[in-house]
């Protein structure tokens, strides 16, 4: 199974089994973080699922969509590596991605 790898809020670094498939919020929903809200499950309407992706993977990921982008700009938190994890569909080629949970708004 391939694998990504969640820092959480306390700086702590952990490895879960990524199913292929499955959004990177709902992997790390599935790990047992519900520091990650994701309030609106998955629809690209609540921004609670903000993430920072690893500068070393952010070429890896398809671009971030019009709408992605725009729900962003709501976080103060925002930076360059900024992504909403329900929009990132895990691939068996994304095994070892790197992301961030990033501070609450
Ligand atoms: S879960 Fe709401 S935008 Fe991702």
């Amino acid at each position: 199974m391939p694998e990504l790898m969640v820092t959480t809020r306390d700086q702590r670094d952990h490895v879960l089994a990524a199913e292929p498939g499955l959004s990177v919020m709902e992997i790390i929903r599935d790990g047992g973080f519900d520091e990650l809200l994701a309030m609106c499950g998955g629809s690209c309407s609540c921004a609670t699922c903000h993430v920072y992706v690893g500068p070393e993977d952010w070429q890896r990921l398809e671009p971030l969509s019009e709408d992605e982008s725009d729900l962003l700009d709501s976080s103060e938190h925002r930076t360059q590596y900024s992504r909403l994890s329900c929009q990132i569909r895990f691939a068996e080629a994304l095994n070892g991605l790197s992301v961030t949970i990033a501070p609450e708004d």
